[in-house]
């Protein structure tokens, strides 16, 4: 089978590469501008995908809310392009997808068949290329995922790890998500994909935590000393709105559950790099 990958300089789509066993072409922005109707119609010419990632995606929540043209055109019309050229070919998409979809003001963890309502121009645009997938190929699955993280690419653990020298650390303790190490992430859509359920699901690291959560247990890990203190969203203000509680879980079948986030963690200390 041979699997078409986009966005393959980020965290995700550099994991897809390591940990996909089938025949893999990963292509970077210059190489498929997922934006570009007449690139994508050619490199699907060139390629014959059997089945394609998008792991491409504007993903500067703050940015999008200032920049929000190049958000929709990135998340949703790129997302459309992609779906129109699989459906055209009849093959499966992928399309990966963000807990920024919700508003996260409720206190239970979010399933599948919880309604969407996004409160960011991120998650609205997420949203949007959700929809334009679903509506337009059949043969789709969505995946949202969540607080991303890979020894690839930046992401918050590498910031705290940066900040480790400081007397010490003010971290947000009121927002609570869904840690998920790449790889984790793409050993589930490996898996997905070999099925045909088609339909949307909940990818992401086993369980809560916050973010003062996370920095504690990664400064556990490392055995950094900093101390960490916890502070509200509100000594926090960011452009865009952020879910206070958007921890996910999967009640769909077949149910692919990843490893506790705590794992996700540990390797990444360890700087597997899978
Ligand atoms: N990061 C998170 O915490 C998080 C959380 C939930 C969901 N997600 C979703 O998970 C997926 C993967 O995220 P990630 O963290 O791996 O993102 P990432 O590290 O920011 O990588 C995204 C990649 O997409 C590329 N890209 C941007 N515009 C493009 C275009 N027009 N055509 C082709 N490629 C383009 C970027 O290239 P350039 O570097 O050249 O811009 C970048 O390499 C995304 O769908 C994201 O929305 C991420």
């Amino acid at each position: 089978m041979k699997v078409l990958v986009t966005g393959a300089n980020g965290q995700l789509g550099a994991a897809l590469q390591r940990v996909l066993s089938h025949d893999v072409v990963a292509l970077d922005r210059n190489e498929m501008d997922i934006t570009d109707w007449n690139v994508v119609q050619q490199v699907f010419v060139r390629v014959k995908p059997d089945v394609v990632i998008n792991a491409a995606a504007f993903t500067q929540v703050d940015v999008a809310e200032e920049e929000k043209t190049p958000a929709y055109q990135i998340n949703a019309l790129g997302a459309r392009n992609l779906a129109l050229a699989t459906a055209a070919l009849e093959i499966p998409i992928v399309q990966v997808s963000t807990d920024y979809v919700f508003d996260g003001l409720g206190h239970k963890p979010l399933h599948e068949y919880d309604v969407p309502n996004p409160r960011s121009v991120y998650g609205a645009s997420k949203l949007a290329g959700e929809q334009a997938v679903t509506s337009l190929n059949p043969q789709h699955f969505i995946v949202r995922t969540a607080w991303l993280f890979h020894v690839h690419g930046n992401n918050f653990l590498k910031t705290m790890c940066g900040l480790a020298d400081r007397p010490e650390v003010r971290v947000v303790s009121d927002q609570f998500g869904s840690p998920t190490f790449a790889p984790h992430l793409a050993q589930a859509i490996e898996q997905l994909i070999e099925t045909q359920a088609y339909g949307v699901y909940h990818c992401a690291g086993r369980g809560g935590a916050s973010w003062y959560e996370l920095t504690k247990h990664l400064y556990a890990l490392l055995k950094i000393k900093t101390p960490v203190v916890p502070v509200s969203t509100a000594e926090f203000p960011r452009p865009a709105e952020r879910p206070r509680y958007s921890v996910l879980t999967t009640i769909q079948e077949p149910r692919i559950v990843l490893p506790p986030w705590q794992e996700g963690v540990e390797s990444f200390v360890i700087g597997l790099d899978l």
